[in-house]
């Protein structure tokens, strides 16, 4: 092997990964002017209007929530309290699989009743039938939201297949089917995205907090429009900015975009969430070891296999500290029977799948500058960012390479604007859109 070869190989992959300052001004740039609109025709951004807008933090009442969005589902009993507290008193999660696996219901064999009549099935499993519960739905996907409680899917994402949903209301597909099970006792009351839900959770506690984001399976972010053009309100607006396609990509985005269910869509979410950053890792370590750069003797499997890095292996070996990346050893070992591996090629591993998670960390920071821009050009206010996901809760370095590419853009200024964690938001969140849309 020609150590300097590789070197450069790893060295060629970092600039063309890797944002410089100017790259993330010019995103920024982009994407604050897709906000405006300024794009017009070519515009990638949604902006959904949800019709709401932050909580007063007063909010109080028992709920049922529904949080889907990923390939789990989980059900929760949520009591506010107020001024920022609640309880989460009950809480179930379920694969969208049937219990022996081989049924699927986000594939296309499956279709809009048995999906959501699946769900109202366990919903049976969790409720009384003298008791009422007011619903908060938490759906965490493209829609056109016509009021608080009622959403039409614009199109799937997230690989999502399941025919029959896309143009339809979901709100209408839950009633079916929760009546179908007898479940008249169970009243859908409010419909939100993901984002919304982790910025009102975060805003129930804290005003500042004005930009909700989800880094996990999927990407998107939300934030609150002072003054929303047909109300001349504040508004928070789903911006569905995993959509936004001005961003620097490389041959192997190409490739994974090509490869997806819905090519030239989602291009921002193909290059940053969880859901894909594992494909990434290994087109590029595929491309690597296909021009003999690495494993020249044993190949490993995941080269002919698509999707067969996911992001929880790309977190195991981040978090790889020992001297002699022991356990990118075992995972090459268990995994992909590769008994002998050096230490130059387990490295090469780790800064592959390091560039990988650095570029979706700048490339999601850009997107915040740019959102930063449109709602406080000066930055004269403090702004929260409230995020809700597995990167970024348990990606190694994920959230502070986030906070210093903010750091680095916004300097002595950089105080002002605070990441915060909001875990679980998207479901909590669900409860209080139902306790705003009730008191309406
Ligand atoms: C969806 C968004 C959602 C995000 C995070 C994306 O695929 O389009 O609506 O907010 O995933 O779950």
């Amino acid at each position: 092997m020609n150590r300097g070869t590789l070197h450069e190989q790893l060295k060629n992959l970092e600039m063309i990964f890797l944002l410089s300052k100017t790259d993330l001004s010019d995103l920024a740039m982009k994407f604050h002017e897709e906000m405006k609109g300024e794009a017009s025709r070519n515009n990638s951004l949604k902006m959904l209007p949800t019709y709401l807008s932050a909580p007063t933090g007063h909010e109080t009442g028992s709920f049922l929530t529904i949080d889907f969005g990923g390939t789990n589902i989980r059900l929760q009993f949520v009591v506010l309290l107020g001024e920022g507290h609640y309880e989460i008193i009950k809480s179930c999660s379920f694969p969208l699989k049937s219990p022996s696996g081989l049924y699927d219901y986000t594939s296309k064999g499956s279709s809009a009743e048995d999906l959501f009549y699946f769900i109202a099935a366990h919903i049976a499993e969790m409720v009384e039938a003298e008791n009422i519960y007011p619903l908060g739905h938490t759906f965490s996907f493209p829609c056109k939201q016509l009021e608080t409680n009622r959403a039409i899917l614009i199109n799937w994402s997230k690989e999502f297949k399941t025919s029959g949903v896309e143009g339809h209301e979901i709100t209408g597909l839950l009633e079916k089917a929760l009546a179908q099970k007898d479940l008249q006792n169970v009243k859908p009351v409010a419909i939100i995205n993901d984002t919304t839900g982790t910025l009102l959770a975060a805003s129930y506690a804290s005003p500042s907090a004005d930009i909700g984001s989800i880094c996990g399976t999927g990407h998107n972010t939300c934030y609150i429009e002072p003054e929303e053009p047909s109300t001349g309100r504040p508004m928070i607006i789903n911006l569905e900015s995993g959509n936004f396609n001005k961003i620097p990509s490389t041959p192997y985005d190409h490739c994974l975009d090509q490869a997806s269910e819905r090519p030239g869509e989602q291009i921002l979410e193909k290059a940053v969430s969880g859901r894909y950053i594992g494909e990434i890792v290994r087109l590029v370590t595929s491309d690597l070891i296909q021009q003999k750069f690495l494993f020249i003797d044993n190949v490993p499997g995941f080269v002919d296999i698509p999707n067969s890095i996911k992001a929880e292996d790309v977190t195991d070996i981040l978090e790889d500290n020992t001297l002699s990346l022991s356990r990118i050893s075992d995972w090459l070992k268990f995994n992909w029977e590769i008994d002998h591996s050096s230490l130059e090629e387990r490295c090469a591993l780790k800064t592959i799948a390091s560039l990988v998670t650095m570029r979706s960390a700048q490339l999601i920071a850009g997107t915040y500058i740019g959102i930063l821009h449109h709602i406080d050009p000066l930055l004269l206010s403090e702004h929260v960012i409230a995020v809700d996901g597995a990167l970024f809760e348990k990606m190694p370095h994920y959230a502070n390479r986030i906070q210093t590419t903010l750091d680095e853009i916004y300097l002595d200024n950089s105080n002002k604007v605070t990441l915060r964690f909001t875990k679980d938001g998207s479901g909590i969140g669900a409860a209080i859109a139902a306790a705003i849309c009730i008191s309406k």
